[in-house]
């Protein structure tokens, strides 16, 4: 795919046909990733994959413990929202072909060195999403705390070291999106 249609093309999806990813796909996807630009070779990243049926139902069960957990100590309204993500979560984890979680190994004592790695990560995201694109696979960049809490990165093996950059889906398409932006490039450019 030629990198100017690519860049334009991929779109974030949030509900996935079902359907497989490969082991060589996914570890193509994330060796691309690993092309990011990153200051000093520090090379902060960590991916954490959950693939196959049986890994992404632990992945479901997990999340719908916790949910479950935040519900308890809930108002009602709150616990309603709740409820509604349990079921969206599962329908997402039943369909979705692969999660793949990426972290970056934290700097505490060098917070200028933290900041570029985590933009490096970021980086990473963004040609992970692209590779998969490649391969004909749609994504979500999800930075939602109910995947990042304790039981979650326990669940991945994250240790305390790493923060989650976030927690990337991939799945096959079930239809088009239309892209959004509401800034025209005159607006965001200044010619200095
Ligand atoms: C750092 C980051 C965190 C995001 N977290 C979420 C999230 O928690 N839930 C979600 O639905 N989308 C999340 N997104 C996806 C954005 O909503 C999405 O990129 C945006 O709607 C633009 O759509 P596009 O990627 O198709 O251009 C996140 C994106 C980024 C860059």
């Amino acid at each position: 795919m030629d990198i100017h249609h690519a860049l334009r093309s991929r779109r974030t999806h949030k509900t996935y046909a079902g359907g497989p990813i490969s082991r060589a796909q996914l570890t193509d996807i994330i060796e691309a990733a690993t092309w990011a630009p990153n200051h000093r070779f520090t090379e902060p990243w960590h991916f954490y994959v959950v693939h196959g049926a049986d890994r992404l139902a632990a992945m479901d069960a997990e999340v719908q413990a916790a949910l479950s957990a935040a519900a308890k100590d809930a108002g009602e309204a709150a616990a309603r929202k709740l409820e509604s993500k349990k079921r969206k979560m599962t329908g997402r984890l039943g369909a979705t072909a692969a999660v793949i979680v990426v972290t970056w190994q934290r700097s505490p004592d060098d917070a200028a060195l933290d900041r570029e790695d985590y933009a490096a990560t970021a980086c990473a995201i963004q040609n992970l999403m692209l590779s998969a694109h490649g391969h004909g696979f749609v994504s979500l960049w999800s930075s939602s705390k109910m995947l990042c809490g304790p039981a979650l990165r326990q669940f991945y093996g994250v240790s305390a070291e790493e923060t989650i950059a976030g927690v990337v889906f991939l799945g096959t398409p079930t239809g088009e999106l239309d892209g959004r932006r509401h800034k025209s490039v005159e607006t965001v450019t200044s010619w200095v």
